[in-house]
């Protein structure tokens, strides 16, 4: 356990990680994905560091999942055996990039596709490079971002059109059910994570009927994975947050606060009738509401006196942010300046994009530093 005169000796704003609760989060995905016999598949935008990987990894994860093709490269670079870029990659150098970069490391490389477009896009870059690309078609299970809808009746000549390409292999379907962090509840998640479920069942049932068979059906995102009761039909999932938590599945009931391992320490530079004011603001915390615009959440952050992070119901909200300032809530309490708090954000996984290194935490108060080599991997 980290105490008060430690925290003190660590220069502030500075993004916390705690190894123990990392862990412990990192083997609960994994218990979940064992239990439901499942592939664990994580996705490594939340956190964007190798050591945080190689943990997944270690734990039994079959591979990553990534967004953007320069934080894809990251982890190919790296040495992860399997990588999913599950977003439309359409653009012929950014899959010459992957392609290359694949080979060179002999990864297994997964892309999705929604579009006759990026069909077209990967099928001429296989062509290129000589190779065979596993393509899995996303389908929208409501989040209306990207992804085919089950109704579309471009669906089945889409599948087609994988599978009966050289160059390509269609290796299955794909959804991210981000509408959940917008749930009211865990209750209001279980309904999400069933549609998302039965849509999937209903699309690979339609294309098994057109002869086209569907080896993986992949799902992810945290408060599914954390609620879901049923994974019938489902072959993998490819949770992200859940390595840190963060205020959306502590705000829908499916963790406790004390779950979560990323967390923001600040000090108090100033204060006046209504607010401390902290050294971390936008950019520290991000001006983000949670996940997806999806709602749900108000301020910046919960804000705890550092000497007293783990009582209950002692929270200050970070009612406002300017760049570099954060104005905390005094809800009656006399918090000196030069005192530190700790804030759990909104949304952790944009948190350290922002700031470069995680202070991390282990047994007895030691700490370490990680760098996060795939920050800001945006192209
Ligand atoms: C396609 C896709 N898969 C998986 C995830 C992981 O979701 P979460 O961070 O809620 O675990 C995301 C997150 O945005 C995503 O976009």
């Amino acid at each position: 356990m980290t105490t008060p005169i430690q925290f003190a000796r660590i220069e502030t704003p500075a993004v916390l990680l705690d190894y123990e609760q990392l862990l412990a989060n990192i083997r609960l995905g994994q218990r979940i994905a064992r239990q439901h016999g499942v592939a664990m598949r994580p996705h490594v935008k939340t956190h964007k560091c190798h050591e945080i990987a190689c943990l997944q990894i270690a734990e039994g994860a079959v591979g990553i999942t990534a967004s953007k093709t320069d934080e894809a490269m990251e982890f190919i670079r790296l040495g992860i055996g399997s990588v999913t870029v599950a977003y439309p990659v359409v653009v012929s150098e950014k899959l010459d990039r992957l392609l290359s970069a694949a080979a060179a490391r002999r990864t297994e490389l997964r892309i999705v596709a929604d579009s006759r477009e990026g069909v077209d896009a990967i099928q001429a870059a296989a062509c290129r490079h000589g190779t065979v690309v596993p393509v899995l078609l996303k389908i929208d299970v409501g989040l209306h971002r990207c992804g085919v809808r089950e109704d579309d009746p471009g669906l089945v000549p889409l599948a087609r059109r994988i599978e009966g390409e050289s160059g390509l292999r269609f290796a299955g379907l794909l959804s991210h059910a981000g509408q959940a962090y917008g749930a009211k509840d865990a209750d209001g998640v279980r309904a999400v994570a069933r549609e998302e479920c039965e849509i999937l069942m209903r699309v690979r049932a339609r294309l098994e009927k057109e002869g086209i068979p569907v080896p993986t059906v992949s799902v992810g995102s945290t408060p599914t994975v954390l609620a879901s009761e049923s994974y019938d039909g489902i072959t993998e999932i490819r949770p992200g947050n859940y390595v840190f938590m963060d205020r959306t599945p502590i705000r829908l009931g499916l963790v406790p606060k004390s779950q979560a391992a990323l967390t923001v320490l600040a000090t108090i530079v100033s204060r006046n009738a209504d607010y401390f004011i902290i050294d971390a603001g936008s950019k520290v915390l991000s001006s983000d509401l949670g996940a997806h615009s999806a709602g749900g959440i108000a301020d910046y952050g919960l804000a705890y006196p550092v000497g007293d992070y783990d009582a209950k119901g002692n929270e200050l909200a970070v009612r406002k942010v300017s760049e570099e300032h954060g104005f905390v809530v005094r809800g009656g309490q006399d918090l000196p300046i030069g005192s530190q708090v700790r804030i759990i954000p909104n949304h952790s996984c944009v948190v350290i994009n922002l700031v470069g290194e995680y202070t991390v935490l282990k047994a007895g108060g030691d700490t370490e530093v990680w760098q996060v080599p795939a920050r800001g991997r945006v192209r």
